[in-house]
């Protein structure tokens, strides 16, 4: 179905939760080592290590709770149903736990894992992984559902072929420098969609940016989405 609004968000949505950004003071690249962390290079060295990360951020989830930003925009999702598409950067569950029924992960999900050998099982996912967990459907050792820089984000399709018929395309507390995602919105621009930046702060000029608002997640997506018609 055609599509009226697609959403971006990444970590800035999340900040006002407690969750850290990337790229921020104090964000999260300041404390690990993305080549330990984020790469299959990493992954392949030591397994335990990148499963315990992840193991952290995924059983730490439970201290954060959704923020104003996240619940206005699963109201909206209410309103405008399948006209809307969410998509995220963020591997947090805050968009579902807000209320949000469908939310495409393009860079993988802490509450599920996914399979060694297989790259289509996937699975939900909530405790501790283990060296022993296995893919349920193959038996093949598990790994972080997580997509690892160098590796493909997740629904591409999908998520292209929406930012070329959506008449409007958001981007929420993201800094824009991770592609493929960076390049959404000169792709939804090129194909004739308003594009809208909130961030907590915005670029000076950007080409294929018509409306920038400049604040807090929790209090500018509720007010946009609002007004949104
Ligand atoms: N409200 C709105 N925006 C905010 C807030 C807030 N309260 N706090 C921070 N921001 C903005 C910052 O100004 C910044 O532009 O959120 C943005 C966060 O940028 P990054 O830390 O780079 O996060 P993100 O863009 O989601 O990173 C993209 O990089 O390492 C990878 O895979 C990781 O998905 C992530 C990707």
């Amino acid at each position: 179905m055609k599509k009226r609004l697609v959403v971006l968000t990444g970590a800035g949505i999340s900040a006002e939760s407690g969750l850290r950004t990337f790229r921020g003071s104090d964000g999260m690249w300041e404390h690990e080592n993305i080549e330990d962390v984020c790469t299959p290079r990493g992954y392949s060295r030591d397994k335990k290590r990148v499963k315990d990360f992840y193991n952290f951020l995924r059983l730490g989830l439970k201290d954060h709770e959704p923020n104003a930003a996240h619940i206005a925009l699963a109201q909206l999702e209410k309103r405008l149903g399948n006209e809307m598409l969410l998509v995220t950067q963020n591997v947090d569950d805050l968009h579902e736990r807000a209320g949000s029924r469908q939310v495409l992960h393009m860079h993988g999900a802490l509450m599920r894992l996914a399979c060694e050998r297989n790259p289509n099982h996937r699975f939900v996912f909530t405790g501790e992984e283990t060296m022993e967990t296995r893919c349920p459907f193959c038996g093949a050792m598990s790994r972080p559902d997580i997509v690892f820089f160098e590796e493909q984000p997740q629904y591409m399709e999908e998520i292209q072929d929406a930012l070329r018929e959506c008449e409007e395309f958001v981007y929420i507390g993201t800094s824009s420098v991770v592609y493929p995602a960076a390049g959404f919105k000169s792709y939804a621009h090129s194909f004739g969609a308003k594009v809208t930046c909130l961030n907590l702060e915005v670029p000076a000029s950007d080409p294929y940016t018509d409306v920038c608002i400049e604040g807090k997640a929790s209090i500018i997506v509720p007010e946009w989405c609002d007004k949104f018609k």
